[in-house]
């Protein structure tokens, strides 16, 4: 076996992982206008399933009853069935790949370049984001998940309450403990909707990137918390907030993604491989330190079996996180897996797929063949266009 670490079994609490990979939640643009499940959806998740990646994070699910075009949504008992369908089909393609859904909260924005902040909630509305995550989380065990991701990172309501940019006065806002006040709760209350033996994972910003913003001196101490609260993993990303983005264009809504933070989330070509793995790092060993042997997921900029290796062997994190490179070739853990390492079809982090979702376009990959919506299946290296983007390292 040529990556043992990244073929060993992990334990998301009670749920064991066949694997050290995990696909990231990406959202897709492949969900109607309204967030319903599409064919294309459940044909992308199934044909990551294919290659053999270890969990699938299905794309940030919205629980808020407001508009999001072409989100995924889990705001209503209506979307259950749909996405029990889209489980088993998954489910019946690989039956070894763990499924989860990031369920998510977010800040509404308008064209006119307004932004919703989090001083912007009345005390009377904090229990209602709450209860939309109980709800959010309830309608996703009745579907068939087998985990669930508490979305606190980015741009969005949970991650906006924990950092530095929260502008609230009352308890949920000013001191580190006040910040972390409604996403212990939101944490709190899905456990206890969930049940101890569920697997409930969260995701956090290991900095926002922006001057005023979450630091590795906050973001360990967030971890070691949700870790006392017994979360069954800590993810690990980076940026993606609002406060340095510049002013969009008229008629456009405001884009976390434009800023600095914005390019750290999905680390253009230009930044080093691995870009982010030093902010799982830290926290893992801080974890580690207060006595919790909880997983640790890194992402970004992970582009080969040999670097992601090497992170786990070097005790960096405990599970791989693959968004683009896996979109780009689903195939990656099964070739990595039977010694075809040299077949992977490598993500050039070009950020093509990221420009779709901003555009509001079906996300997709430079390096398929134009117009497709899937790799194809084989799909080796040879077969991608050679002219479109350098092969990476
Ligand atoms: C098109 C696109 C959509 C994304 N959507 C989400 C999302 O819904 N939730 C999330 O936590 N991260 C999202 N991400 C971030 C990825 O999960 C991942 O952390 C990041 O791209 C770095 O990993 P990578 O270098 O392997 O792509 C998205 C990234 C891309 C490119």
């Amino acid at each position: 076996m040529p990556y043992p670490k990244l073929f060993s079994p992990v334990q998301f609490g009670t749920l064991t992982v066949p694997n050290r990979l995990q696909r990231t939640s990406q959202v897709s643009g492949l969900a109607t206008e309204d967030g319903h499940i599409t064919p294309e959806l459940t044909q992308r998740y199934q044909r990551e399933a294919q290659g053999g990646v270890g969990s699938l994070v299905v794309e940030a699910a919205v629980v808020n009853p407001s508009r999001s075009s072409y989100n995924l949504r889990i705001s209503d008992d209506s979307f259950v069935p749909e996405l029990k369908g889209m489980v088993a089909a998954i489910r019946q393609r690989n039956p070894h790949t763990r499924i989860g859904l990031q369920i998510m909260h977010f800040l509404k924005i308008s064209k006119s370049g307004w932004r919703q902040r989090v001083s912007d909630f009345p005390a009377e509305e904090i229990p209602v984001i709450v209860d939309l995550h109980v709800q959010g989380a309830r309608r996703a065990v009745e579907a068939g998940f087998d985990f669930i991701e508490l979305h606190m990172a980015h741009a969005y309501t949970l991650s906006s309450f924990l950092s530095l940019s929260n502008d609230r006065t009352d308890e949920f806002g000013g001191s580190l403990t006040n910040r972390m006040h409604l996403p212990v709760k939101v944490y709190r209350a899905v456990r206890r909707q969930v049940g101890d033996a569920y697997p409930l994972g969260i995701r956090i910003n290991g900095e926002d990137f922006t001057v005023k913003g979450t630091t590795l001196l906050q973001s360990t101490q967030i971890a070691k918390r949700l870790a006392e609260l017994g979360a069954d993993y800590i993810s690990v990303s980076g940026g993606s907030r609002f406060e340095d983005s510049p002013p969009p264009a008229p008629g456009n809504p405001p884009d976390p993604m434009t800023g600095y933070s914005g390019h750290r989330m999905s680390p253009a070509s230009w930044f080093p491989d691995l870009t982010n793995v030093y902010l799982a790092e830290a926290i893992r060993d801080e974890v580690r330190k207060a006595g919790f042997d909880v997983p640790i997921i890194t992402a970004g900029k992970i582009r080969n079996p040999n670097q992601a290796e090497k992170a786990l062997d070097d005790g960096k994190a405990d599970v791989i996180g693959l968004c683009r490179a896996l979109l780009c070739d689903p195939d990656w853990p099964a070739k990595a897996r039977n010694d075809q390492a040299q077949e992977i079809v490598t993500c050039s982090a070009c950020n093509w797929c990221l420009g779709a979702d901003t555009r509001m376009e079906k996300v997709n990959c430079v390096r398929w063949p134009k117009g497709a919506l899937n790799a194809p299946a084989p799909w080796l290296r040879g077969q991608s266009d050679p002219n479109t983007h350098a092969e990476g390292a």
